[in-house]
């Protein structure tokens, strides 16, 4: 089946590309996920006549994104997927935990053919919106030959979904991919690739059969100058599962934290090791015993210690 005849599926999860305001000038006061799947779509006219069918998944703001929602997000991806007459699916989503759900989806969905998440910054009823052109990116994306994996199509550019970090809160050009770089930028109509798609990368979490409910509890604890390492005593005390470690330079950390680490590790609490810098994660040995996950976020390391305690569980 040529792509042009193939279907686009949009999945709506809400965010600011489908937010409106009272006053268009008002950037920031909006309400995300007004607008639906098919809104979106019926404001394009340049998407007029083409094979998209839509669905309206969740009308959140993704500060509120939660582990039932990506469950369901890649059960209705699965589905799609698997349609010979599907091209590819756009994924709709804020901004503010994009970066968390392309790294779900990375390791968990086989993605044979693109996943692309798209995004805005400025509300849809700004004079000036990026959602537009962002969304008619991603699914001109999603109709690539040969393109596959979880994407992000934003800003003109196209990142692997593990690379995508959030680096700014309200500009435009919120988005990084670190120090890899994006895939792809859109130019002139066309693609102009860097490098390979990406490859699959699927973590063995047996994460279809277990009820988001009962995924493994991992939060994240910051560590700073003057950090007391109670927060993690508190934590323990509290059943979590797992704890990353958000820490300072190339995921160095407090001695106080360290300490408070040894003992989380000791009471069987998972501990790994992330840095809050903005790009570059950990590399190498330091802080002996606490294992990293490299280039990832924190927030994305979560998911990662997540979905290797349910491995571990299983
Ligand atoms: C959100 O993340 O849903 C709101 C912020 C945004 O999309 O930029």
């Amino acid at each position: 089946m040529q792509s042009e005849s193939r279907v686009v599926a949009l999945i709506a999860t809400g965010g600011t590309i489908a937010g409106t305001a009272a006053r268009a000038d008002d950037l920031v006061g909006y309400d995300a996920g007004a607008l639906s799947a098919e809104q979106l779509i019926a404001a394009l006219p340049a998407l007029a006549g083409q094979a998209l069918e839509t669905w309206t998944l969740a009308r959140l703001d993704s500060c509120d994104m939660d582990h039932a929602t990506w469950a369901l997000l890649r059960r209705e991806l699965q589905a799609r997927l698997a349609r010979p007459d599907v091209a590819g699916v756009v994924v709709t989503h804020g901004t503010d935990t994009l970066e968390e759900t392309a790294w779900f989806l990375q390791r968990t969905l086989d993605a044979a053919k693109p996943v692309v998440l798209t995004a805005a910054m400025r509300p849809a009823s700004a004079p000036s919106p990026d959602g537009p052109q962002n969304l008619l990116d991603a699914v001109r994306l999603a109709r690539e030959p040969g393109a596959r994996g979880v994407l992000v199509a934003f800003g003109g550019q196209v990142f692997a979904g593990e690379d995508l970090r959030k680096l700014h809160g309200w500009r435009v050009d919120a988005f990084s991919a670190g120090d890899a770089g994006p895939v792809a930028v859109f130019e002139d109509g066309g693609l102009r690739r860097f490098r390979d798609w990406p490859a699959p990368a699927l973590h063995a979490a047996p994460v279809g059969d277990v009820a988001p409910a009962a995924w493994p509890r991992v939060e994240i604890v910051t560590s700073h100058a003057g950090a007391s390492g109670r927060i993690v005593d508190a934590l323990v005390a509290d059943g979590v599962h797992g704890l990353v470690i958000a820490g300072t330079g190339n995921g160095t950390l407090h001695h106080t934290l360290r300490d408070a680490a040894a003992r989380a590790q000791a009471a069987g609490v998972a501990v790994v090791r992330a840095s809050r810098c903005l790009a570059g994660g950990v590399v190498g040995g330091a802080e002996g015993s606490l294992p990293q996950h490299g280039a990832a976020t924190p927030a994305q390391a979560r998911i990662e210690l997540m979905l290797d305690l349910m491995r571990r569980r299983a």
